[in-house]
């Protein structure tokens, strides 16, 4: 078993396409308050986490509750797909703006994987292009998050690393 290493006080960035397992890895690793969902800030807003009309106002709240925790130094997941560079850059001037650590964790699965689970799955679907898209970004925009900020990254690249993880917090 392997372990991924964040300190105590940080900010976490889950990045991943729909169906990665983001909120499956958020829910097994941290406290339900610990996790900041887009989809749940959308639902807060409009009853209904697949509003994507509300996608503005979900992420200023996203946002607004990321800073009042960081305020505080209380360790904050961001479950969004955060795939393009410039969806994490104002999370990462916010982790900046409170002396805060960033950390990426990238759940990077095999197409395979990702086909498999949408076929089974119940609660959302997406169209073909916009996964697509997804998988475009990811490819082409977490290549280089050293260099946007974080201080430490993790790629998982397979179902069974991400299964076999457990995340350690230092103090
Ligand atoms: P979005 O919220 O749409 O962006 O997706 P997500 O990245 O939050 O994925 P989610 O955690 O909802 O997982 C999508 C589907 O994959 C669910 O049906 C999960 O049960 C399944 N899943 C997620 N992680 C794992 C895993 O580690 N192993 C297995 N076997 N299934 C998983
Ligand atoms: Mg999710």
């Amino acid at each position: 078993q392997s372990s991924l290493q964040v300190p105590a006080f940080s900010l976490i960035l889950l990045i991943g396409v729909s169906g990665a397992g983001k909120s499956t890895f958020a829910r097994r690793h941290f406290l339900p308050t610990e996790v900041i969902s887009s989809d749940h800030c959308r639902a807060l807003i409009t009853d209904n986490e697949n509003d994507q009309s509300a996608t503005g106002d979900a992420f200023e709240l996203l946002h607004w509750l990321a800073a009042k925790r960081l305020q505080r130094r209380r360790l904050t997941v961001i479950d969004a797909t955060n795939v393009q560079a410039d969806a994490r850059q104002s999370l990462i001037d916010l982790g900046q703006q409170f002396n805060c650590p960033l950390v990426a964790i990238v759940l990077d699965m095999p197409e395979q994987v990702l086909n498999d689970r949408r076929k089974t799955r119940t609660d959302r679907s997406f169209a073909d292009p916009v996964l697509h898209r997804q998988r475009r970004d990811l490819w082409l925009w977490t290549r280089y998050l050293e260099y946007e900020g974080f201080s430490t990254v993790y790629r998982l690249k397979s179902a069974d690393e991400v299964d076999q993880i457990q995340v350690v917090r230092q103090s």
